[in-house]
């Protein structure tokens, strides 16, 4: 009989929703190698790319992260809610979204269902248990909470990996990338009362990921380890040739460590609103840190993660066996 102090908890079923991009690949990688993360689907939003590339590399990092054939991959938004151009594509990631790495086409064919129908599905089968990681705009999520409330309100929780609490922007000195690609969303989705955990640029931009980690687990003989650090490097590149440093910001991956180690981030419970109309502050985070106001303080944000702890989980999770 297993002994109560060696019995592990269950595994927590997971839906990453995520846009393809350097840092998604590294977070799918992460949680595909995790125990603590059951991973139950796959869906795409527009972001990094278009719907098509984002969808068709998550489906080549599935593969690399050897995902059961038959996993659910479902492509989702297009572009923002209230329609118009997408903001283009992030050139950091490189001109195929994954650091000019080219990856094996996958034979993985999405779903017909829609993502925010895939995500509904999981979550009233899984009620009160699925988590639901948003990596990217946060488009497939603000349809779920408007189309399929019950749905919604079955999740675990969402955590999220977007805004900027108290720093500065990435996209704009005032926005981050995926708020600022689909602000009315987000306004959606964080004043939506749900459980929310929230990991901004606050934390994703503290630390760098040093080049020389990258350039470890590009040298690795663990395909998908080789693979991530040769997208790593690619992505460093791209953030040296800009800023001089480097380093890269494994954002996505930040918000899969604080599901695998909440403990590591320290974290502030507060009401989060989003400016949607401001001409210099679109996309912006509005947070009401000192209950200045009555909304709802229902979001808990990470203002900070331990020293080293994504580079920890990172290096020895992507470097060990299959
Ligand atoms: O601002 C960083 C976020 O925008 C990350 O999710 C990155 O992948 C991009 O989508
Ligand atoms: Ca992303």
């Amino acid at each position: 009989m297993t002994s109560r102090a060696t019995a592990r908890p269950d595994p927590i079923p997971v839906v990453l929703d995520c846009d393809p991009g350097v840092d998604d690949a590294v977070a799918l990688l992460l949680a595909f190698r995790s125990a603590e993360l059951r991973v139950r689907a796959v869906t795409t939003v527009a972001g990094n790319a278009g719907i098509e590339v984002v969808t068709a590399n998550a489906a080549a990092v599935l593969d690399l992260a050897g995902a059961p054939p038959d996993l659910p991959l479902a492509a989702g938004a297009a572009g923002p809610l209230r329609g118009g151009e997408r903001v283009p594509d992030e050139p950091i990631h490189g001109g195929n979204a994954l650091g000019d790495v080219t990856l094996p086409v996958s034979a993985r064919l999405p779903a017909a269902q829609p993502a925010v129908e895939l995500i509904a599905q999981l979550a009233l089968e899984h009620p009160g248990e699925l988590v639901l990681i948003a990596l990217g705009p946060l488009t497939n999520v603000a349809r779920l909470v408007t189309e399929q409330p019950a749905a919604a309100a079955a999740l675990r929780e969402i955590v999220h990996m977007g805004g900027a609490a108290f720093a500065q922007g990435n996209i704009t000195p005032a926005a981050e990338f995926n708020t600022f690609c689909d602000p009315e969303a987000a306004r959606i989705v964080l004043t939506s009362g749900l459980p929310i955990r929230l990991v901004p640029l606050d934390v994703t931009r503290r630390t760098g990921f040093p080049r020389a980690l990258s350039a470890r687990l590009a040298s690795s003989a663990n395909p998908a380890a080789a693979a991530a650090g040769a997208m790593l490097l690619g992505m460093t590149a791209a953030h040296q040739a800009r800023t001089g440093a480097a380093v890269c910001h494994v954002h996505d991956a930040s918000a899969v460590a604080s599901v695998l180690a909440p403990e590591a981030m320290t974290w502030q419970r507060a009401a989060v609103e989003v400016e949607c109309a401001g001409e210099l502050s679109r996309g912006a985070l509005v947070v009401d840190a000192l209950g200045r106001t009555d909304w709802p303080a229902t979001v808990d944000i990470a203002l900070s993660a331990r020293e080293g702890v994504l580079e920890e989980l990172l290096m020895s999770r992507l470097e060990r066996r299959p």
